[in-house]
């Protein structure tokens, strides 16, 4: 099984280049608890962005044209998505996903309820294929201490909702 695991706005919106545009720590612990024991598989900029790394108790597997080095001290770099015979999870960020899609079985997004229209340099998350249904998919939570960081603008409390997407048999 290969799955691709993201947080999105409601008008898509995954990143703003470096970094995601929320903190959101009921997500983080979801996106642990699901990708916990599997390979992880991200694009270079994804795994830049990463405050701390590797993420722990997961092979982290980097796609990258360069030669690895300091920079990837702790991942595994391949030039394409590197084969794994075990469930593993693409998790970003917006190139990986487009590049991967059509190789993924599953997805399991997150939907933020916010838009962020004005953000600048956004990142988009890939359009769900038709090839895909929604097979479950939680209430809204509202956040404890969520909070979208990108402006002065107050968005809390911040909702959020599971989705999970298989592709149809
Ligand atoms: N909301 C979320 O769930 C989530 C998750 C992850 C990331 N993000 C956000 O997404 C943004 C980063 O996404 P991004 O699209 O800019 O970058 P990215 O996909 O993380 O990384 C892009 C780089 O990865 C390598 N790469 C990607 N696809 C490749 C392919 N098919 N073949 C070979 N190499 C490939 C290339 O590295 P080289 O240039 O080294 O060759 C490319 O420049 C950040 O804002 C991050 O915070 C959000």
């Amino acid at each position: 099984m290969l799955g691709a695991i993201w947080a999105q706005s409601l008008d898509g919106v995954i990143g703003d280049g470096k970094d995601m545009p929320w903190y959101l720590p009921e997500d983080l612990k979801h996106f642990k608890e699901t990708t916990l024991g599997s390979p992880v598989i991200m694009g270079r900029r994804t795994w830049e962005s990463l405050p701390f790394k590797p993420l722990p108790g997961r092979p982290n597997h980097v796609v990258s044209s360069r030669e690895p080095g300091e920079w990837s001290d702790g991942a595994l770099v391949s030039r394409s998505l590197p084969a794994i015979d075990t469930d593993a999870w693409i998790m970003g960020g917006a190139q990986l996903y487009e590049a991967t899609l059509d190789q993924v079985d599953i997805i399991e997004r997150t939907l933020i309820d916010v838009s962020l229209p004005h953000l600048p340099t956004p990142v988009h998350a890939p359009r769900i294929p038709a090839e895909f249904e929604l097979v479950h998919e939680t209430e809204w939570f509202t956040s404890t201490r969520g909070r979208v960081t990108f402006d002065g603008t107050d968005f809390s409390p911040l909702r959020y909702r599971f989705q999970r997407f298989e592709r149809k048999a």
